[in-house]
């Protein structure tokens, strides 16, 4: 039997969409390694748990002892590292795991993984990679008539998370650079689709319309992100895996910038189509604009040309094509919502939203 690959925070949101696919289409043997904080969901990897190609491992990237006993026992051949502290609001809240996990935790598995690679030999040696995903965020903020990012764009980064992540690619380059670990990196935009936990815009945004709750933008909500569905950037991943250049970094993006006011307004839209019957509709009037986050970038694009010119990658979904099909699937899965929303989820809504004034917009 083939030698599995290593995934970190795979009962996350990215790392979870990448794991199902990888299983269901009998890929190889895979082991996922995940801490199972807040936004580790099990539940989400039911379907697989008895697959004899994946196995699960609740541990901690932190963890030197545990890291080096698992390349001891599966000697892998590849590395996908993807567990993070992710989110912006609560890098600002609180940054300190931000930089445990995303900086420390990066530093373990590359030693681990470098100590590992030293005692390959041939062609496992040869095949070995180490794919670090990583952010658009770490290049900062772009005005409106800035060039997208490239691979070239001065780092910039501008919240607790996007200097963790920097630090963490620096890491990465460096590795490569001084031990010729053979590493790949990959900074990708905005990611929406199933199983994404309901912090981030979109489904906060939906789980928020569905029980009529204000949906609360921030600022005036005319920050741009460009949105790529998760399926597109898995697939991303895994072309950069097999065909990626030795210590190159890709970027990865959807071509689809929204201000923040248009992706909200086309959910409502949706959903007023969708939920014909909702007490709430017209969704657009539970619309809220509240306090700003601190330091609030204002713009990410990504350039992508070179994976595509490169590598061959494009995306499959258009911004409406997956946003419609994520829609769908957080109307057709309460019971996963409901399972990650109970408890710890509803002191967070308290501590980020509970302070910030706002006011309702009527359509
Ligand atoms: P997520 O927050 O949904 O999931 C992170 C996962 O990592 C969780 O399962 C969590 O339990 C696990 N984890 C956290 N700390 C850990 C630790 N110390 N040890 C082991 N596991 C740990 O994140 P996501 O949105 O799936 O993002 C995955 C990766 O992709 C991150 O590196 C992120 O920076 C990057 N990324 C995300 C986006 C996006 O839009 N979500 C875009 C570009 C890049
Ligand atoms: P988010 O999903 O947190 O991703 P990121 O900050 O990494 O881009 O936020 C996407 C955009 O949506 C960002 O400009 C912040 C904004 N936003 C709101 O306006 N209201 C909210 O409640 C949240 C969570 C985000």
């Amino acid at each position: 039997m083939s030698s599995p690959i290593l995934i970190t925070g795979g009962a996350g949101f990215i790392g979870s969409n990448f794991v199902l696919e990888w299983i269901g289409n009998k890929r190889g043997p895979l082991v996922n390694l995940d801490k199972l904080t807040y936004a580790g969901n099990p539940l989400t990897l039911s379907t697989i748990e008895n697959d004899p190609d994946y196995t699960f491992v609740h541990g901690d990237i932190c963890d030197a002892d545990l890291l080096q006993g698992l390349f001891q026992k599966y000697r892998f051949s590849a590395v996908l590292h993807f567990a993070a502290e992710s989110h912006v609001d609560r890098s600002i809240a609180g940054p300190d795991a931000f930089l445990t996990t995303n900086i420390r935790g990066t530093f373990e598995l590359l030693q681990a993984a470098r100590k590992h690679y030293d005692s390959l030999t041939g062609a496992k040696r040869d095949n070995f990679r180490f794919l670090h995903v990583s952010t658009d965020e770490v290049f900062g903020t772009l005005s409106p008539d800035d060039p997208a990012f490239h691979e070239e764009t001065p780092y910039a980064p501008n919240s607790p998370y996007a200097a963790s992540k920097a630090a963490s690619d620096h890491l990465v380059r460096a590795w490569h650079h001084t031990y010729k670990l053979p590493t790949l990196m990959t900074n990708c935009s905005n990611n929406y689709g199933p199983y994404q936990f309901p912090e981030k815009l979109i489904p906060l945004m939906i789980a928020n319309a569905l029980a009529g709750k204000s949906l609360p933008v921030y600022g005036d909500g005319m920050q741009v992100r460009d949105w790529l569905y998760v399926g597109d950037h898995c697939s991303a991943i895994r072309t950069v895996l097999a065909k990626g250049k030795l210590g190159e970094t890709y970027n990865i993006g959807g071509c689809n910038q929204r201000t923040n006011m248009e992706v909200v307004h086309t959910l409502c839209n949706l959903l007023d189509e969708l939920v014909p019957d909702s007490p709430h509709r017209p969704h657009r009037n539970l619309i809220k604009h509240v306090t700003d986050r601190p330091g609030h970038d204002r713009r990410y694009a990504i350039d992508a040309r070179k994976i595509e010119r490169e590598l061959g990658w494009k995306p499959a979904e258009s911004f409406e094509t997956g946003f419609r099909k994520t829609v769908e699937w957080y109307l057709n899965n309460p019971a996963w919502v409901e399972g990650v929303t109970s408890g710890a989820y509803q002191h967070w809504i308290e501590e980020n939203y509970g302070h910030r004034t706002g006011q309702t917009v009527s359509a």
